[in-house]
C-alpha cells in the first residue's frame, strides 16, 4: 500500500517520506479499513514535529494521523463486522505505529465506528478528535440542558462542534473569537472578540452579572484569569489545550472558594462507556444531519506535508483533511 511516514521528528517537508509498505493484515479482533479521508489534528504535526514534552520516536517508523473515515474491507477471527461498512476510526495512531495517513489501516473492531450513509468520509474524518473532544469537554460532568456555556475559541475544529453541540444540547451559548468572520464560522450567536474586548465584562453584561456554569475551554494559561471569574460558583471548566503557557500557575484558592470542578481532558483516553455514550450521540446528530463540519482540503497522500504546515500555522477554519 502508499503511505506516509516519518522516522525521525523534524519539519514535515524534511521528515514525511511517501511510499510502499506490506499491507497490513487484520489481526483478531481487529478489521482492515481501506482508509478514504485521513483527519490531521494539531496533536498529529506537535507529534511529527517532536514538540510533546520528552518527546521520543514511540516507534522506528510511524504512520501519523489518529482520525479518519472509510470502508471494512476485510476482518479477523470472530469480528462479526459486514465487509464494506463505513466507518470512523478513532485513535487510529494513538500509542501505535500505524495511523491512518496510508490506504490501508487494521485497528481493533471498536475503534471503526459505524459512519452514517449521509455523511461524507472527510465529515468522518473529522470525528475522532475534533467532535469527540467537543462532546466530551460537554458532557463528561453532567447534562448542559438549560445552563449557559463559554466556548471560549468558537472557530476552532473543536470550539465549533462545542458551540453546535452546546446548543443542540439545549444550552445557551456564548463563544469568543477574534474577528467577526470568525465569529460567523463558529455559528454561534453570541460572541466577543476576546483580541479586542474584556472578556469577562462582556460575558458578564451578556450574563446580566451572573456568569456561566460551564466553560469549554482552548488555552487554560491564557483564559485562566477570566474563566476564574466568569465561572459560577459550583461550575465546571474542561479545558483541552493550554498551549501559549504549557506550565501555568494554577489560582488554586480562587477556584477552590468557588467550587470550581477543573477537568483536564484528553480524547484519547475517554473510557470504554464514556466513549460509547459520545458516539451513540454523535451517530444520532449525523443521522439527523444536526451537525455542520467544517472541512478543509488537505489534497491527497502527497500533500501530506504541506497539510502539516497548514495545520500547524493555525491559518484555515476547520479540520484539514487528506482525500485517497
Ligand atoms: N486534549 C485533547 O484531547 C485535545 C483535543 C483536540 C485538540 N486539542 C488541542 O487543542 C488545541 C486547539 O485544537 P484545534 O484543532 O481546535 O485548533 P484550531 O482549529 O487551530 O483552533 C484553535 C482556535 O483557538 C482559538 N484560540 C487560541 N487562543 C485562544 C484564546 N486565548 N482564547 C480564545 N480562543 C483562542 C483560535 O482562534 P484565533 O485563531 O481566532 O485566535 C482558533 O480558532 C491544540 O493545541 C490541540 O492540540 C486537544
Amino acid at each position: 500500500m502508499k503511505a506516509v511516514w516519518f522516522e525521525r521528528f523534524g519539519p514535515a517537508a524534511e521528515v514525511l517520506i511517501l511510499g510502499d509498505m506490506p499491507d497490513p493484515k487484520p489481526g483478531p479482533g481487529e478489521v482492515l479499513v481501506r482508509v478514504r479521508a485521513s483527519g490531521v489534528n494539531p496533536s498529529d504535526v506537535k507529534l511529527r514535529a517532536g514538540a510533546r514534552p520528552g518527546a521520543e520516536m514511540p516507534f522506528p517508523r510511524v504512520v501519523p494521523h489518529s482520525d479518519g473515515a472509510g470502508e471494512i474491507v476485510a476482518v479477523g477471527k470472530g469480528v462479526p463486522r459486514e465487509i464494506g461498512e463505513r466507518v470512523w476510526i478513532w485513535n487510529g495512531q494513538w500509542q501505535r505505529a500505524q495511523g491512518t495517513c496510508a490506504e490501508l489501516i487494521a485497528v481493533p473492531s471498536e475503534q471503526a465506528v459505524r459512519l452514517p450513509d449521509s455523511t461524507g468520509f472527510e465529515e468522518g474524518a473529522c470525528l475522532g478528535i475534533p467532535a469527540m473532544t467537543a462532546w466530551y469537554a460537554l458532557h463528561a460532568d453532567g447534562p448542559i440542558a438549560d445552563q449557559t456555556v463559554l466556548v471560549t475559541g468558537g472557530a476552532g475544529t473543536v470550539g465549533r462542534y462545542a458551540c453546535q453541540m452546546a446548543a443542540l444540547s439545549g444550552a445557551r451559548v456564548i463563544t469568543t473569537v477574534s474577528s467577526a468572520m470568525k465569529a460567523a464560522h463558529s455559528g454561534a450567536q453570541e460572541w466577543v472578540n476576546y483580541r479586542d474586548t474584556d472578556v469577562t465584562e462582556a460575558v458578564m453584561d451578556l450574563t446580566g452579572g451572573q456568569g456561566v456554569d460551564r466553560i469549554v475551554d482552548v488555552d487554560f494559561g491564557a483564559n485562566q484569569a477570566a474563566n476564574l471569574a466568569l465561572i459560577k460558583p459550583g461550575g465546571t471548566i474542561a479545558s483541552y489545550a493550554s498551549a501559549s503557557d504549557m506550565a501555568p500557575t494554577l489560582q488554586f484558592y480562587p477556584f477552590m472558594f468557588k467550587n470550581v470542578t477543573l477537568r483536564m481532558l484528553i480524547i484519547y483516553l475517554l473510557e470504554a462507556e464514556t466513549r460509547r455514550r459520545g458516539e451513540a450521540q454523535l451517530t444520532e446528530w449525523l443521522e439527523k444531519g444536526a451537525l455542520s463540519h467544517a472541512v478543509v482540503s488537505g489534497g491527497g497522500l502527497p500533500d501530506a506535508a504541506r497539510a502539516h504546515d497548514r495545520v500547524a500555522s493555525g491559518e484555515k477554519l476547520g479540520s484539514v483533511v487528506l482525500s485517497l
